[in-house]
């Protein structure tokens, strides 16, 4: 029977897709994980973009993968959020955004997050290869942000202050009951990371941390692709051709490369689907998962600051919910966690799972979603044509300057005149 129904065909394919790597690709998962760590000693390039694409890039596959993003939107900006939260576990990564002061409170971290969201989209529905095109100058603008940052970051003078960072840049505590002794009850039996001799850490004196290093943004891209590529079934996605992960790892490979990643330290290396399948599970299992047990006052302060400020777009959204989602998909213990919440976010929990987890299959589901993101984000954008006749009062604080990143084409151009424009107008 399961061979002729197509949803029990689908189904049956994404239980097998749950089973470990075979003993070959973990070795080679393993071996990739170990080369991604050498590049914690080398600094992002900065600077101008590259003026051509690279040797590899394959305009039929980036396209594909914008498409499938385009598709699937709501469910890949909830995976988006999510994944930004846990990324936050990393020290190093978690300083740097304290140190900066942009996204510590609410408000700050409302409008550091929706330039986040809207960037991010521009590069998904614009051309980041034409001159001109609003993605690329997106990009550019990101590559600036992150080359002031790496300059100010590690000048000697001001980087102990980085390394150093605590609860007390974090401004006035959020009032909600901590949930870490909760996360650690639920995570104190898991193995430790196999890779701490590995990790360089941020407080060494002698031994000075590269601030937004290869790895850093590896570890970034793992964020931006690795649960959608393991579990897109969780994320809405349920439908997704290997063709279409294919397309958007490549995607993700690209934009590596323009902001700045070596090849050899590219999360996205190679476009193949099993390989980045069996590093993206064995990075999820050896390094995310047990950096939940050292989790810290300031990883939940910034972590809540992201859904608070988030909430204000996605009403209802909160850590807890968010943290409770990805536990589920990720198979991370969370019993003490889930008994703890608080019951309107448990309930908010179970929506998520009852959209992005069973409603989406049904055809029409995620493209209404899609639809709903699309329109809240651009009540904060405020464009003139999704604003006029909503209800001043139900109306989210809105960002200035967003705007010209808000172009959403709804469909792909053809990939014949973009590669054509990029030859002819250079970058
Ligand atoms: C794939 C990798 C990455 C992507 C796609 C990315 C994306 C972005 C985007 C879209 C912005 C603009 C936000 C705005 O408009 O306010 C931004 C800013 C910024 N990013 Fe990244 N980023 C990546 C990696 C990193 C890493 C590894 C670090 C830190 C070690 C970092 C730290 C920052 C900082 C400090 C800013 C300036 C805003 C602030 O202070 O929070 N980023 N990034």
């Amino acid at each position: 029977m399961a061979d002729q129904c197509p949803y029990l065909k689908k189904l049956a394919s994404l239980n097998s897709e749950k089973r470990p790597g075979n003993g070959a690709n973990k070795t080679v998962a393993e071996g990739r994980l170990v080369q991604l760590l050498e590049g914690q000693t080398v600094p992002v390039q900065m600077g101008n973009l590259p003026n051509a694409p690279p040797s590899w890039y394959n305009p039929i596959k980036f396209q594909q993968g914008q498409e499938f993003v385009r598709r699937h939107f709501a469910g890949i900006s909830l995976a988006h959020f999510v994944s930004l939260i846990t990324m936050l576990t990393s020290p190093q990564i978690l300083k740097p955004l304290i140190f900066t002061q942009k996204s510590e409170t609410v408000l700050k971290s409302f409008k550091r997050y929706i330039g986040t969201v809207v960037h991010v989209t521009s590069w998904y529905f614009g051309d980041v290869w034409q001159k001109d095109n609003p993605a690329r100058r997106s990009i550019q603008i990101v590559r600036n942000m992150h080359d002031h940052g790496c300059r100010q970051m590690n000048h000697p003078d001001r980087r102990p202050q980085v390394d150093n960072t605590a609860m007390a840049e974090c401004g006035k505590p959020f009032d909600e009951p901590s949930m870490l002794p909760s996360l650690h009850i639920d995570t104190q039996a898991l193995a430790s990371c196999p890779y701490v001799g590995l990790r360089r850490q941020t407080n060494k004196q002698e031994d000075p941390y590269v601030y937004f290093n290869q790895f850093d943004m590896a570890d970034s891209q793992f964020a931006f692709v690795g649960v959608l590529v393991l579990f897109p079934h969780k994320f809405g996605a349920t439908y997704a051709s290997d063709d279409e992960l294919r397309g958007f790892i490549h995607f993700w490979r690209c934009i590596g490369y323009l902001l700045g990643i070596e090849d050899r330290f590219n999360f996205c290396d190679d476009d193949n689907l099993e390989l980045t399948r069996d590093l993206c599970r064995h990075y999820l299992d050896k390094m995310i998962k047990p950096a939940f047990k050292e989790a810290s006052a300031e990883f939940e302060h910034m972590a809540r600051a992201v859904a608070k400020g988030a909430s204000l777009y996605y009403p209802g959204v909160s850590f807890e919910s968010l943290f409770a989602y990805y536990a589920n998909v990720v198979g991370l213990p969370s019993n003490n966690f889930i008994h703890h919440m608080p019951f309107f976010q448990w309930l908010y929990f179970l929506y998520l799972r009852l959209v992005f987890s069973v409603l989406c299959w049904i055809p029409g589901v995620m493209r209404l979603f899609s639809s709903l993101t699309r329109f809240a984000i651009g009540l904060v954008v405020a464009r003139s044509d999704t604003v006029s006749w909503w209800p001043k009062n139900w109306k989210p604080p809105q960002v200035g300057g967003l705007d010209l990143f808000w172009t959403l084409i709804p469909k792909a151009k053809k990939v014949k005149s973009s590669q054509s424009n990029f030859v002819q107008n250079g970058a």
